[in-house]
């Protein structure tokens, strides 16, 4: 099979894995649901046609191993999701996935000085459960066993969806993977942003992925008649109202990012002045340094909004993660892949401000990224989009890394 032929076999199976979804009219696969169960098993049956032999971990994670790698050599992990958002795009995560088992399928019969292994992450955007990188964090070993009490919108606990799908709640952390174990984790994914558009190039090395942290803020006031004058409210929504605005103002001065993404108001009713406001901030910056002092000045304008509206303020933090470097020896081999490709002297450098399985699997490997040109930069919608020319090139790129690096392995 040549790579055009491989790179359109990508699109075909994005194309199917989008079915299944657990939403009308749009892709929604959340951790440990009926429909992750689907796409494992379809991605499961891909990964023995590539030559894999394959193996759900305890995390609920698919993991295969090419058969010749019988050994307990340590592997260089080729991954990424098959989880999305809701609403979302059909590649975020997915196009990695696919791309490993191509490159695994041509690697079959390679001489390699190290395994070869592709994994398909089951919870990479913490849709269900609010907590991030759950699929990677129990394979990188960090798993955390109050996790397990999580819920989702639903009252479900992570515990009792664990059971209901298959899998050992107390077990999850035997996905975990020791450092010896390995030799690195690359992952291919889209950019997610516009920069590869803006210089007409089809793929980046990832220099670092950005820190980030998540919030739930809430004000609390008093739910009043709305015939209340001015001077007699407390009102939650006008403080979580300015408070979006400042962290606008604030992280922009500072270059920052910051998204308010969910609003919750009780008692939401026309005719009442909002007693309760919450909302969520994601907040991302190129070091952990730059973000925490984005959060101090937030932080301080939450203080001043709540005593300028007499309203008692509360933080939740749900996810700290910090900057994740990628190692400069997978950089040069992604570079290397990269120009065996394209041509380029010198393929650019980009950091990425989404979070990715290998801010997680960084906590037990070496990890490196390629990212892939997407239109316009548009992700957790249903309109990304990624031309096919360049999932071949990507193919070709994310394969000659692999060779390169077993070059530069065996030297
Ligand atoms: C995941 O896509 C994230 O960056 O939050
Ligand atoms: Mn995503
Ligand atoms: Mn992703």
């Amino acid at each position: 099979m040549n790579t055009a032929e491989r790179a359109a076999r990508v699109m075909a199976r994005a194309d199917e894995l989008a079915t299944h979804s657990a939403m009308e009219g749009g892709i929604l696969r959340a951790y440990l649901t009926p429909e992750q169960a689907r796409v494992n098993a379809i991605a499961s049956a891909w990964m023995r046609e590539a030559g894999l032999r394959v193996w759900p971990d305890a995390a609920a994670n698919v993991c295969g191993r090419r058969l010749t790698d019988d050994d307990d050599r340590p592997a260089v992990l080729l991954g990424s999701h098959l989880d999305t958002v809701p609403g979302a795009g059909r590649y975020d995560g997915i196009l990695g996935v696919l791309v490993a088992i191509e490159v695994a399928d041509r690697l079959r019969d390679a001489d390699l000085p190290f395994a070869l292994e592709v994994v398909a992450f089951g919870d990479e955007e913490g849709t269900r459960f609010g907590t991030t990188l759950l699929g990677s964090r129990a394979l990188a070993g960090v798993w955390k066993p109050e996790w397990l009490d999580l819920v989702d919108a639903d009252g479900v606990t992570l515990r009792d969806a664990a059971t209901t799908f298959g899998i050992d709640p107390e077990r999850i952390p035997e996905a975990a993977r020791t450092p010896e174990s390995l030799v690195a984790y690359l992952e291919c994914h889209i950019e997610q942003g516009p920069r590869l558009e803006a210089i007409d190039a089809p793929l980046g090395v990832v220099s670092t992925i950005a820190a980030a942290e998540r919030r739930m803020i809430s004000f609390r006031g008093e739910a009043r008649h709305a015939a209340t004058p001015w001077e007699l409210r407390r009102d939650a929504l006008l403080g979580a109202s300015e408070a979006i605005v400042a962290i606008e103002r604030v992280a922009r001065d500072r270059d920052g990012n910051a998204t308010v993404g969910r609003i919750r108001v009780e008692p939401d009713a026309v005719n009442v002045v909002p007693g309760f406001a919450e909302f969520s901030l994601d907040l991302r910056d190129a070091t952990a340094a730059a973000r925490d002092s984005t959060w101090a000045a937030i932080r301080h304008e939450l203080h001043r909004i709540a005593g300028d509206h007499s309203l008692d303020l509360d933080v939740t933090t749900t996810h700290v993660a910090p900057e994740a470097p990628c190692a400069d020896h997978l950089r040069a081999a992604l570079k290397a892949g990269i120009s065996s490709v394209t041509g380029e002297d010198d393929p650019v450098d980009l950091v990425s401000i989404a979070g990715h399985d290998a801010m997680a699997v960084a906590e037990v490997t070496d990890i490196g990224m390629l990212f892939v040109r997407c239109a316009g930069g548009i992700s957790h919608h249903a309109d990304e989009s990624v031309l096919v020319e360049d999932v071949a090139a990507a193919i070709d790129a994310f394969e000659a890394t692999v060779l390169h690096l077993a070059a530069t392995h065996r030297a």
